[in-house]
């Protein structure tokens, strides 16, 4: 298949809560640079693939991660999203004409590939946004070959803990998970991972918790000015279409982000936001 094909999609496109705006796809770039080093542990390996597929891969920001980390790679890319996979060729534009990336659009749930195409397969931050993860899940056990891995990592909103309590962030924080479960998206699939995994035929699994976590320990103040702002930035991404529909209003939002600046400033505070990450193993 050539590089960026268009394929015809059958199935429903789930609205995608964050948007597709030049500054969503910014925001994409920006955080997995932040979340590299939490995704990217000691358990995710592709050193012995040669060819792995990455669904639901926006932009292209982990693909370049990827690149850097295991240089030797070659990854497909897919999207359910048009705009999301022409900002992808442009990003990775120079990966794409050596042959190392090919990108597409395409359903999670229905992917134009054979059976057994790939060596491994990621993905990450995609199966909150579908409205049927095991079936994504199972498209990409019978795209990848017998006894090779899946990494997934996912969030898990409920696991949220803050202290001390922020008024303002917690009715916000309700409104957004409503929001996406409203648009047929599941903010807590991350927990759910090793079960849908299972479902869908993957035989070992193994779950791994990555706790995005700032407490005392954390004396920097850019370093905790970094995760913060990173937080923020995520979930004020959906306050333009939430203030539209009238669901918050701009005063909630700016007494939010002065909660969420007294917490990047105070040593007492605790904000702890738990990933869900599994290795799964076909
Ligand atoms: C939060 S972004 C994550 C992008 C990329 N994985 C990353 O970490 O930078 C989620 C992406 O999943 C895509 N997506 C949502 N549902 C999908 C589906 N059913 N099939 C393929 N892509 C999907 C969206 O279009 C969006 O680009």
């Amino acid at each position: 298949m050539s590089t960026s094909t268009t394929l015809t999609i059958n199935q429903n496109i789930t609205k995608y809560i964050h948007g597709y705006t030049t500054d969503e796809e910014d925001r994409l770039i920006r955080q997995s640079n932040f979340l590299e080093p939490y995704i990217y542990n000691n358990d995710v390996d592709f050193s012995n693939c040669h060819h792995i597929i990455e669904v639901g891969c926006g932009v292209g920001a982990q693909i370049q991660l990827l690149l850097n980390r295991w240089p030797h790679l070659q990854i497909t890319g897919v999207d359910i999203s048009e705009s999301q996979i022409s900002r992808a060729s442009e990003f990775l534009k120079p990966y794409i004409e050596a042959g190392r990336v090919s990108v597409h659009v395409s359903h999670g749930g229905k992917l134009p590939f054979f059976d057994e195409s790939f060596d491994s397969a990621l993905i990450c931050f995609v199966l909150e946004h579908a409205n049927n993860p095991l079936n994504v899940l199972k498209e990409l056990k019978r795209v990848i070959k017998s006894g090779s891995n899946l990494y997934c990592t996912e969030a898990f909103n409920a696991g949220l803990y803050v202290y001390p309590t922020c008024l303002a962030f917690q009715n916000y924080w309700e409104i957004f998970n409503r929001f996406q479960k409203e648009l047929n998206g599941d903010p807590d699939v991350g927990i759910k991972l090793c079960n849908l995994a299972l479902n869908a035929g993957f035989t070992e699994v193994t779950p791994g918790y990555i706790p995005i976590r700032l407490d005392d320990r954390t004396k920097d103040i850019s370093q905790r000015a970094n995760l913060i702002d990173w937080f923020v930035e995520c979930i004020l991404s959906v306050a333009p279409i939430l203030i539209a529909q009238d669901r918050v209003t701009p005063d909630l939002i700016e007494e939010m982000k002065q909660e969420f600046h007294w917490l990047k400033n105070n040593q007492n505070s605790i904000f702890v936001y738990p990933l869900q990450q599994i290795k799964a193993v076909k």
